[in-house]
């Protein structure tokens, strides 16, 4: 698709994004510069990305008849997924009867929303080094995995869950009923499946932001972003920095692992690729089909934000994912409980050299929901990392 029409008119460009928080709210502004008409779904009204589009509607995007409902009355010709607890069957119903396209494809949706399809692909059907694994059913499944081979310590997740929840460390026999009860509470969809990976001792871990984008002759040719570093705090992000440096050999199998599993999921469009390091070792993850919240630095960072790659990418044009500058992101979390919150403080923490902020404007805060974000751009990592997480400290978030 190389030709873009007018919004509002006859011959628009009509892109759907399924779920509209903070990462779909910027690829919708990186869509709306380019006059593309935008449909921002959520499953809450006044979600981030339904602020900044032409569309907003607010479905139960997990239940396939209002999905199907929904695309079948806007009649997008792209549908984004921005988050995983989408009826993915359905997209790929959809996409196979040809009234629709799902980015980058709705097989690679349906994979990564759930650990078993996305590992069982990478370490199985491509031969790419993962942690050792076992999927478990029950208490004494997961015990027998342990105790067969997996061994202490190790992590336990949901099949189906993000940013964390459900997920613990085991680190001896002791701990091992808590995680499973764990893991039965917080995962999405309560049938009671977990993964339990043995634990990488990594020195680092990274995203790779991977871009499949078509080049001048319409072939789809990948290309990857300078490797972002970050950290989690119980698996969810709190703060990334780019670039992270890396040795060679380590880059170059980092980039191996990325290409292969990013071909396999194909369709065009940006994904973040998870891996773990450890000297010259690298170990893979998972993967986000779509923008990453780690990559939320490249705003800071390059000449093309991951959210603009993926807006380009999916359009059919041509993307650059050169570097401008090392910088660093920091997360601002809510802090209270509350709706209609005030933020004190974003004078204070725009003065520091090189900062940039982002209010999402999430209608409701809780104490740990992310609710804006600070970047920094500096001459070196170090820096960046020091402003942005000194400047996420001076926003207050309090009840109004
Ligand atoms: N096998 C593992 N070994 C060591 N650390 C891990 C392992 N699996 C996950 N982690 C840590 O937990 C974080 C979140 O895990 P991840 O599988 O990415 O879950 P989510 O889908 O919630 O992001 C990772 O970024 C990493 O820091
Ligand atoms: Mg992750």
């Amino acid at each position: 698709m190389t030709t873009l029409g007018t919004p509002l008119s006859p011959s628009a460009t009509r892109v759907m994004l399924l779920g509209s928080g903070e990462l779909g709210k910027e690829v919708l502004i990186a869509l709306q510069r380019l006059g593309v008409e935008t449909i921002a779904v959520d499953r809450y009204e006044n979600a981030p990305g339904q602020q900044v589009a032409h569309h907003a509607r607010t479905i139960t995007m997990s239940d396939p008849a209002q999905l199907r409902a929904l695309i079948e009355a806007e009649k997008p010709q792209l549908v984004v997924p921005e988050i995983e607890a989408i009826a993915t069957p359905m997209l790929q119903q959809l996409e196979d009867a040809g009234v629709v396209r799902v980015i980058p494809t709705a097989r690679a949706a349906r994979l990564t929303m759930d650990r078993e399809g996305i590992r069982r692909l990478a370490a199985e059907t491509l031969g790419v080094p993962t942690s050792p694994y076992k999927f478990c059913d029950s208490l004494a499944e997961l015990q027998a995995a342990i105790d067969d081979g997996i061994g202490y310590p190790c992590i336990v997740k949901p099949v189906m869950s993000s940013s964390g929840k459900g997920q613990s460390k085991i680190d001896g026999a002791a701990d091992v009923q808590k995680a499973w009860d764990y893991a039965m509470a917080g995962g999405r969809v309560s049938h009671g499946r977990v993964i339990v990976e043995g634990f990488i001792d990594f020195d680092y871990e990274i995203t790779l932001l991977t871009v499949r984008a078509l080049d001048g002759t319409g072939a789809v040719q990948t290309q990857f972003c300078e490797p972002i570093g970050h950290v989690q705090v119980s698996g969810d992000y709190v703060e990334s920095w780019q670039p992270h440096p890396m040795a060679p050999a380590a880059l170059q199998k980092a980039q191996q692992i990325a290409q292969a599993v990013t071909a396999d999921l194909g369709g065009q469009g940006l994904f973040g690729v998870e891996l773990f390091v450890k000297g010259d070792q690298v170990w893979f993850s998972e993967v986000s089909p779509r923008p990453h919240d780690t990559g939320m630095v490249t705003m800071a960072t390059q000449w093309q934000n991951e959210f603009e790659l993926h807006a380009r990418a999916i359009l059919g044009l041509p993307v650059d994912t050169t570097l401008k500058s090392p910088g660093a992101s920091a997360v601002v979390y809510g802090g209270v409980d509350a709706t209609g919150i005030v933020f004190d403080g974003v004078a204070d923490a725009l003065a520091l050299p090189g900062v940039d902020l982002r209010l999402f404007g999430k209608p409701e805060s809780f104490s740990k929901r992310r609710m804006g974000v600070a970047l920094a751009h500096a001459a070196d990592i170090d820096t960046a990392r020091r402003n942005a997480k000194e400047a996420a400290s001076r926003v207050k978030p309090r009840q109004a």
